[in-house]
């Protein structure tokens, strides 16, 4: 068992909190039983720490199908102390799971030419950038696309919040605020900008076939080039006083807009 963060394993694996480290290694920390679970059925792991379990445990410690997993995998798996544990996680309560994963990004040729498609421009809070991965998955979503200086879809809080999502779907990222028009219509996709003052709503424009849906930075929405480029601007109503919705409440109405629209269509089950 380990018990010293000083230990070269733990000592390395806590540099992948700078973002730095990240870029240069390709690796990342997921933490909690659910989202290492998803990382090791999608052979992103690479090894495994496990807080042990507590002497005199009664019922089975929650590593238990993670442990069966890694093992299938071959992939390492090392018991650690629940300090060692606190320092690794990032939670006030620790799951008592944390592992080390590679990237799953996709390059940019690997954009679909079919389907939803929502393009993170200039986002910058972790949390929305994962609640945008965890419905884009859930409403048939073909790719998420993330543009500029962006938030890191590796950053713990982000990793969090996409609940095991970003290991669903193809993720691209490092695209250029300048070249991401291009790329997108390369592919052959429509391109709508959405603003709460867009020029028509979510529900008059077709959001079946390929359709790319750019949403903005939290504070200054989309940049004024970019949506002067798209094809079209659009808006989710607003009924009541407020001027905007937050960015991860909008994406997700959108992207359930566009799945009603295609189970419509009959495009998804
Ligand atoms: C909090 S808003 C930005 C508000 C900012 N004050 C502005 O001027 O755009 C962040 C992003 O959420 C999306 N958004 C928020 N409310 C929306 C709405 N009613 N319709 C469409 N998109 C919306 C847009 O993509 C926007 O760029």
């Amino acid at each position: 068992v380990i018990t010293s963060p000083r230990n070269p394993r733990v000592a390395e694996a806590l540099q992948l909190r700078r973002r730095s480290v990240r870029e240069d290694r390709r690796e990342f920390l997921a933490e909690g039983p659910q989202v290492v679970l998803e990382a090791l059925a999608a052979g992103a792991v690479q090894e495994v720490f496990v807080e042990q379990t507590p002497a005199g445990a009664t019922s089975p410690p929650v590593s238990a199908p993670i442990r069966d997993s890694a093992r299938r995998a071959g992939v390492p798996v090392h018991d650690v102390s629940t300090a060692v544990m606190r320092r690794l996680a990032t939670t006030v309560t620790p799951q008592g799971v944390v592992a080390v994963c590679g990237f799953v990004d996709v390059p940019e040729t690997a954009v679909p030419s079919g389907g939803m498609v929502p393009v993170l421009v200039e986002v910058r809070d972790p949390g929305n950038a994962g609640t945008i991965l965890r419905s884009a998955d859930a409403a048939g979503a073909a790719a998420v696309v993330v543009v500029g200086a962006s938030v890191d879809v590796y950053n713990e809080k982000a990793v969090r919040a996409s609940a095991g999502s970003l290991f669903h779907l193809p993720v691209v990222r490092g695209v250029g605020v300048d070249e991401v028009l291009e790329l997108l219509r390369s592919r052959g996709l429509r391109v709508l900008a959405s603003a709460a003052d867009g020029a028509r709503t979510i529900h008059e424009v077709d959001l079946t076939g390929g359709v790319a849906v750019l949403f903005g930075n939290e504070a200054r929405g989309l940049p004024a080039g970019v949506r002067a480029a798209a094809d079209d601007t659009v808006r989710i109503p607003i009924h009541g006083l407020a001027e905007s919705l937050n960015l991860a409440a909008a994406a997700s109405v959108v992207l359930f807009e566009s799945a009603r629209q295609r189970v419509e269509g009959g495009g998804l089950p």
